[in-house]
């Protein structure tokens, strides 16, 4: 068996990790990771954050950190989530460190001497006003593609396709939002269109990827793989290490991928074998699995396979197993508009085992997939308490309260044992190859399986009785469910670890192989390990909170500044025909009447509204109210249900600004 080198995408250290990362990438590996370790195989799990280039600086900027300050502080945060969720790394690097900074000058100059990367002279977008050019981040624009608006200069979050800057409609420059114009500037490019056909065979040869991945990458290279640029003009990330280039740096996606690199080599180098590297990237036997987001496609099965085909000594990526996105509550992910849930703050209140199996158990594997608050209490509450967590509860409990806390014998197996032994054999054989293909999904449905089994054959011996009228039939049941703990413990391993090493010390079990599964894997007559309660109901009221928090939306400085609020003057009232609550309103907004339509009349007779300085959203889009037209809205207080208006402190004229 050769050797098999994961790797996940490198986090921008400029924010912290949220449930979108967890369930597109950095579970799906660690289960992957867990698995191969349970098998005895040679993986190594590699990775780090992403700390150059203008996903960098701009956030920087926007802190009023420089990116040093920026990077440091998330490179440490980031980590220390990681480990408290449970994801293992053999090494957690950072692209800012000269270790990195070598590997990757290293790695362009020899694209550069083999006539891979070529210079040219563009035009870039320049934002006079900021008197700096634009790359990347800095500019925005609609996608040329699918339309959709905040599109970036390099890429389109929405529909996944790389992009230049100059294919953007409508750009603006992202710090002051005017429109750039172009300045010509020297940049270096590398030749993908030189390794197209190679690259098509090699994507058409890989008939055992999932189809997501492979379709992607097969229609973006239909489309024609034009030289992209490598270098960008700005000041932070890894310096080009030409004298012609100087004061450039790379682009952030010609370095962070060279970082699986470098992360290893600094592996390596921490355990003292500093060559060892070597054997997993120099080695055609090492099976290299790059788990990585839908939204990294492109660049995990296009161009960093093209820097490798270029470079020309390492091994090339043998799978790419990337999911879909997960929304929430129903609603595509977004940082910006903080429409998110945060490892963090999921941490503080909440234990690492429910999210890993709610999201394992819902991951996008071939769509996307919803993470609903509600969904999380009932997975968390019927499945894992009422399920697997009653399972092993009521048969340790049992076992402690009536068997003197020793594992019991196996005595005589009947028929009914034997046929739940070999369910556990058949079951922990389709665990075994969903997590070979990739689907922590179908694992979690098969073990919780079995636990339902196991409940079910409980409640069938019903050991309250036996423990009346068969003393040594009792010992044989309990024998075999505890058996089944035992194996349940060992199959969920990779998805919920920290449940399934309490069982393991419950059960005194030494250590966990999966070439023991279907064996009983306990000690009969053995003491059992001090016991607890696997998980914990979460309730309704906790969930509220949670959600609650979601939904009081945090919005922009712009998006308030986007509303037309004006201060106006009220003409004239009258009652909407028919109703008692609406009134028809015409106010002076400064050199102009608007028609309003207002629900106050149940606490405003019409006659004393007339000339009160009022506040009116004018931007509203228009709508009709008992066929009258409302072009706008007045701002009231709600105070006992009951609005009241908001006034101007003095008497100022209509039109003015409202901020
Ligand atoms: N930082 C990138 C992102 O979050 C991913 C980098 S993956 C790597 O989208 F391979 F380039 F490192
Ligand atoms: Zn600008």
């Amino acid at each position: 068996m050769g050797r098999i080198l994961v790797t996940t995408a490198l986090p921008y250290a400029n924010g912290p990790i949220h449930l979108g990362h967890l369930a597109g990438c950095y579970l799906p590996a660690d289960v992957y990771v867990r698995y191969q370790r349970l098998k005895r195989r040679n993986c190594i799990h590699i990775g780090g954050t992403d700390e150059n280039g203008v996903p960098i600086t701009i956030k920087a900027e926007q802190e009023g950190k420089t990116p040093r300050e920026l990077v440091d502080y998330f490179y440490k945060s980031i980590k220390e989530s990681f480990t408290k969720f449970g994801i293992i790394f053999d090494n957690f690097s950072r692209t800012s460190i000269p270790l990195h900074h070598k590997t990757s000058q290293d790695f362009f100059l020899k694209l550069h001497s083999k006539g891979y990367i070529v210079p040219k002279i563009e035009k870039q977008f320049f934002c006079q006003n900021c008197q700096r050019f634009l790359p990347d981040r800095y500019v925005e624009g609609d996608c040329p593609y699918c339309g959709s608006e905040g599109a970036r200069g390099d890429q389109c979050d929405e529909c996944g396709k790389l992009l230049e800057p100059h294919n953007l409609k409508n750009p603006q420059c992202k710090l002051c939002g005017s429109t750039p114009d172009y300045k010509k500037t020297k940049q270096w490019f590398f030749r993908l269109d030189l390794l197209e056909p190679r690259l098509k065979d090699w994507l058409d040869s890989k008939q055992d990827w999932k189809e997501n991945v492979r379709s992607f990458a097969l229609g973006w290279i239909k489309e024609g793989l034009k030289p992209r640029a490598i270098t960008r003009d700005i000041s932070w990330g890894v310096p080009v290490p030409l004298p012609q280039a100087k004061g450039k740096v790379f682009y952030v996606w010609f370095d962070n991928v060279i970082g699986y690199i470098s992360s290893t080599i600094e592996w390596a180098q921490k355990l003292g074998e500093p060559e060892k590297w070597r054997d997993y990237w120099l080695s055609q036997d090492t099976e290299l699995v790059h788990f990585i987001g839908k939204d990294n496609i492109v660049f995990h099965a296009i161009n960093w396979p093209a820097m490798l085909m270029a470079h020309g000594e390492f091994v090339l990526p043998s799978q790419i197993p990337a999911n879909e996105f997960l929304t929430i509550e129903a609603k595509q992910m977004s940082t910006s508009r903080n429409w998110a849930i945060w490892l963090d703050d999921y941490l503080d209140k909440f234990p690492p085992d429910p999210l890993r199996y709610i999201l394992a158990s819902n991951a996008p594997e071939k769509s996307d997939s919803n993470f609903t608050w509600d969904g999380f209490l009932n997975k968390n509450n019927n499945e894992l308490v009422g399920t697997y967590g009653n399972l092993v509860n009521r048969i340790l409990q049992f076992i402690d309260k009536y068997m003197g806390s020793r594992i019991p014998h196996k005595g005589n197996l009947k028929a009914e044992d034997m046929e739940l032994l070999q369910k556990i054999k058949e079951l922990a054989k389709e665990v075994e190859d969903a997590y070979e293909n990739f689907s922590p999904k179908r694992a979690t449905e098969k073990f919780m399986e079995l636990a339902r089994e196991g409940n079910r054959y409980f409640d069938y011996l019903k050991p309250w009785e036996l423990n009346r009228t068969d003393k040594e039939r009792l010992s044989t049941v309990m024998w075999v469910t505890t058996s089944l703990i035992a194996n349940l413990g060992l199959l969920s391993e990779p998805v919920i670890p920290f449940t399934a090493e309490k069982i393991r010390n419950f059960l005194k079990i030494k250590e966990y192989r999966w070439d023991e599964l279907g064996n009983s894997l306990i000690s009969q007559g053995a003491v059992l390990g001090k016991t607890e309660i696997l998980f914990e109901p979460v309730s309704s009221e906790k969930i509220t909170i949670e959600r609650r928090k979601m939904m009081d939306n945090i919005i922009k400085f712009s998006d308030f500044q986007a509303l037309d609020l004006k201060t106006a003057k009220i003409n004239s009232a009258e009652r909407v025909e028919g109703t008692d609550k609406l009134i028809k309103l015409l106010v002076d907004i400064g050199g102009d009447t608007r028609q309003l339509v207002a629900g106050i009349g149940d606490v405003y007779k019409p006659e004393e509204l007339i000339g009160k300085n009022i506040v009116v959203l004018l931007n509203l889009e228009p709508k009709e109210i008992r066929g009258v037209e409302s072009r706008g809205m007045l701002l009231a207080a709600v105070h006992d249900g009951k609005p009241v208006l908001i006034t101007t402190d003095t008497d100022v004229p209509p039109g003015c600004v409202v901020c």
